[in-house]
């Protein structure tokens, strides 16, 4: 097998591994794992509590960037853990409201309640919408795997019948988006995010990261900005970043472009002090094993870094922003 075979092998193992509800338990509860793989997920993830994403946000805002910021976790699988992360997303709403109205909070419908029942999900979803409205707060959807996406996008369509401060996230890597796009754009009145996608899916079913998906993501941001609609541009592609900052059409839309914390910051900071408007999306939580599989998975390379901060440490992330 070529290095570049065994690098995409071994992020398709990655990505089965995350999703092994069993592993992330474990690793969860393991006094001894917990701890040691923390510290690899801190270069991605703020921390494991409240404060600590507030306080990396504080420190982003003072650098002139703007800032998501997601209680993170998904598949939650029984009704009282949903009513808890409901819980924690209140309270971060109102925090958020109190000093940071322009900060957006992110979510995965599967952590307040999709996995367990669609009405639970909805409930909780109208709850937070309806708390971040009266805080002048944006929500939006993050998309999870495809087998989620139709029940996703109608819990979307029904928020957005009452509310217009709620936005989705939509997975260029997937053949449907254009269609599903097209409907968003008729019917729904929230920020739309497009990203290439972060899931494992089945052979046939998703385009490969290619210039065929590039030239599709830049197609769906494009149609986006022809509607008139707030679009955030979620990538960390420098041949998409370069073609967005330097197109003057891009410049005087509602385009802004969204990075997650801990990836390509001095990209990030570049493209803040050339003028863009550049958010960073910020998690915290106690369920960051899957997310941290998903950044190494995505670029395979971050298993050094990973290794290296679980046996000895790393640098501060946001001294690098
Ligand atoms: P691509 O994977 O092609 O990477 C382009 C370049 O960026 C790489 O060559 C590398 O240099 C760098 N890079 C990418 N990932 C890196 C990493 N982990 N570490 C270091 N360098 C890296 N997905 C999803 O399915 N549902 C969702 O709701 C969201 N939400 C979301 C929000 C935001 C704000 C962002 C930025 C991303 C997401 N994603 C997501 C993840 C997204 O689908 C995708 O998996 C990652 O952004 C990586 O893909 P890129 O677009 O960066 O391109």
């Amino acid at each position: 097998m070529n290095d570049s075979l065994t690098e995409l092998a071994f992020a398709d193992a990655l990505k089965s591994v995350a999703r092994n509800l069993q592993l992330k338990q474990y690793v969860q509860q393991s006094a001894e794992w917990y701890p040691i793989l923390l510290r690899a997920a801190e270069r991605f993830v703020t921390g494991d509590v409240l404060e600590q994403g507030l306080s990396c946000r504080d420190a982003l805002d003072a650098k002139g960037y703007r800032t998501s910021l997601e209680y993170i976790g998904e598949n939650t699988l029984t009704e009282a853990e949903c009513t808890q992360a409901f819980l924690e997303f209140s309270r971060l709403i109102k925090a958020c409201a109190k000093d940071r109205p322009g900060t957006r909070i992110s979510l995965d419908l599967s952590h307040i309640g999709l996995s367990v029942d669609e009405d639970l999900a909805y409930r909780h979803l109208l709850g937070l919408a309806g708390q971040a409205e009266e805080a002048g707060l944006e929500l939006v959807i993050s998309m999870e795997e495809s087998a989620k996406t139709d029940a996703i996008l109608k819990l979307h369509r029904k928020i957005s019948a009452q509310f217009t401060n709620v936005g989705i996230t939509l997975q260029a890597q997937l053949p449907r988006t254009m269609e599903d796009l097209e409907r968003i754009l008729s019917d729904s009145p929230g920020t739309i995010r497009i990203v290439k996608g972060a899931y494992q899916e089945l052979e046939g079913h998703y385009i490969p990261r290619s210039e065929m998906l590039t030239s599709r993501y830049i197609q769906l941001v494009d149609l986006c900005i022809q509607a008139g609609r707030p679009v955030s541009v979620a990538t960390h592609d420098e041949t998409i970043l370069r073609h967005i900052t330097s197109n003057e059409t891009y410049r005087v839309s509602a385009v802004e472009l969204e990075m997650l914390y801990g990836i390509r910051p001095n990209l990030s900071r570049q493209m803040k002090d050339d003028g863009f408007p550049i958010r960073i999306y910020l998690t915290y939580g106690e369920e960051w094993f899957l997310y941290l599989c998903h950044r190494i998975a995505e670029h395979p390379p971050n298993i050094y870094d990973a290794v290296t901060r679980s046996i000895q440490g790393g640098t501060d992330t946001i001294k690098q922003y």
